[in-house]
């Protein structure tokens, strides 16, 4: 699996220091607020367990899946395939995504959150990749800005591969090709 990577973009060691500043910048912004951490599944799970972690308030958790991807370019067509089990009406919803490229998922995401009345929604993502945006959206955390390119790894995959390399790398052309 290694072997795929043509090179590492983000180290587990830049990983866990950015996390951990994110973290107390969330801790700061609702502290006394019981925010609802809302995952969406599948690719935010490693970055999701490793950031509620960082924030030692209460707090809540609850999952969304909701998909717009196949292989390496966006479709713009969202499914969500499942729902919320938590009720956030006056809540302090904080989403979490592994990646916000075009912002389609999200965007689509966020109006539909928004629909049950919380009293803020806000959006943490692992990394914001805004070259890639066709939606006018922007999320309120980012762990890191990334070039226009496909990466792999802490949760994200490549046709479901990759998800549980430890960093953030880029493939080598060939893994795209069988
Ligand atoms: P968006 O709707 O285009 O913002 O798509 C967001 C979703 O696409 C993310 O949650 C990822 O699952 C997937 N995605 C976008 N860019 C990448 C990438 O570079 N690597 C892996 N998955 C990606
Ligand atoms: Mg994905």
């Amino acid at each position: 699996m290694q072997n795929s990577i043509e090179r590492v973009l983000i180290t587990e060691e830049q990983i866990r220091n950015r996390i951990q500043e994110l973290g107390q910048q969330l801790t700061a912004d609702y502290e006394g607020k019981n925010p609802i951490f809302v995952g969406v599944l599948k690719g935010v799970v490693v970055f999701f367990s490793d950031m509620i972690r960082a924030v030692p308030i209460p707090s809540q958790i609850d999952f969304m899946a909701v998909s717009s991807y196949s292989g390496v370019s966006s479709t713009g067509v969202i499914k969500m395939k499942q729902d919320l089990t938590a009720d956030i009406t006056g809540r302090h919803v904080v989403i979490l995504e592994d990646i916000l490229d075009s912002g389609l998922t999200l965007k689509h995401t966020v109006e539909y959150l928004k629909t049950k009345n919380p009293a803020s929604v806000k959006i943490c993502t692992f990394l914001d990749k805004p070259e890639g945006r066709k939606a006018d959206i922007e999320a309120d955390y980012v762990g890191f800005t990334v070039p226009n390119l496909f990466v792999v790894g802490y949760g994200l995959d490549y046709n479901e591969k990759f998800r549980n390399l430890p960093y953030v790398g880029i493939l080598k052309p060939e893994v795209y090709s069988k």
